[in-house]
């Protein structure tokens, strides 16, 4: 296996807690466990947790790299199968604004990854530069979005400076922590109805994930909830996900 699809994708979202690092980490077995080649870069740079999703303790991470201590073959860390990770570090306050030579030295690094079907990049919540600059790098953008009103609302201002930063339009939006489908649309079209008035955007619903016990449960045990309940239903929602990026 070398690498089929090379495609880099991003997970934003307006307000912390929406269930963006949860999704990453376990896209990220999912898609493994769909034999492809799967890398998560933790670019919440100033409180990045994939280490304790995954309940691992890296030895090196991103910042060693950024400040050229370490190179990133010897960051990269090991999950669960074949998932590797290029950890961040809780408190790098430093980081949490890159230079444009910080940001160079980190683009470098994702860009010299061999091979790869799919980077994963988890941002860190809200408008920062670091944000809509992983953004720009990235091929394909997934909003994170919940019922709480003030995800719906920091989503539209996240839209709203993402498009004019990165010059892009299309956004995939996951509605998260949802009763069911039904509330899912519901909470998509309300996005919908305040960014067809005011901005030029095309927001795909691209699915949603029922609010799960089983999801909090693994989290707790800093386990992934798609490797421990493999037939639970966010774990089948996150699956229909995977599929569909696959088919795309
Ligand atoms: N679908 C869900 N059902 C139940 N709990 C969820 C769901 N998605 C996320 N959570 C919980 O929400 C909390 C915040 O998730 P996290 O991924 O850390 O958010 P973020 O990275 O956006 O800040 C975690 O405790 C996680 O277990
Ligand atoms: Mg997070």
């Amino acid at each position: 296996m070398d690498g089929k699809r090379r495609k880099t994708i991003s997970v934003t979202s307006g307000k912390g807690g929406v269930g963006k690092s949860s999704i990453v980490s376990n896209m990220a077995y999912l898609l493994d466990t769909m034999n492809e080649i799967t890398y998560i870069v933790d670019a919440d740079l100033a409180l990045g947790n994939i280490d304790i999703m995954f309940g691992i303790v890296p030895k090196y991470n991103i910042k060693d790299f950024i400040e050229g201590r370490k190179d990133l073959s010897e960051i990269i860390t090991r999950g669960p199968n074949g998932i590797k990770i290029i950890p961040a570090t809780t408190g790098a306050y430093e980081l949490a604004n890159l230079s444009e030579m910080e940001k160079n030295v980190l683009l470098g690094g994702i860009r010299s990854i061999p091979h790869y079907d799919f980077i994963i990049i988890d941002t860190q919540a809200g408008l920062s530069s670091n944000v809509i600059y992983f953004n720009s790098i990235s091929e394909e953008m997934f909003l994170i979005v919940t019922p709480d009103p003030a995800s719906l609302a920091d989503s539209y201002a996240v839209i709203k400076v993402l498009s004019k930063k990165t010059g892009r339009k299309n956004f995939n939006v996951i509605i998260n922590m949802v009763r069911d489908e039904a509330e899912a649309i519901e909470i998509y079209k309300k996005l919908l109805s305040v960014t067809d008035k005011f901005l030029r955007v095309y927001l795909e619903f691209y699915g949603y994930i029922p609010l799960d016990k089983n999801v909090a449960l693994a989290t707790k045990r800093q386990r992934l909830w798609t490797q421990d309940y493999p037939d639970s239903v966010a774990t089948w929602a996150l699956r229909e996900i995977c599929v569909k990026l696959l088919r795309n």
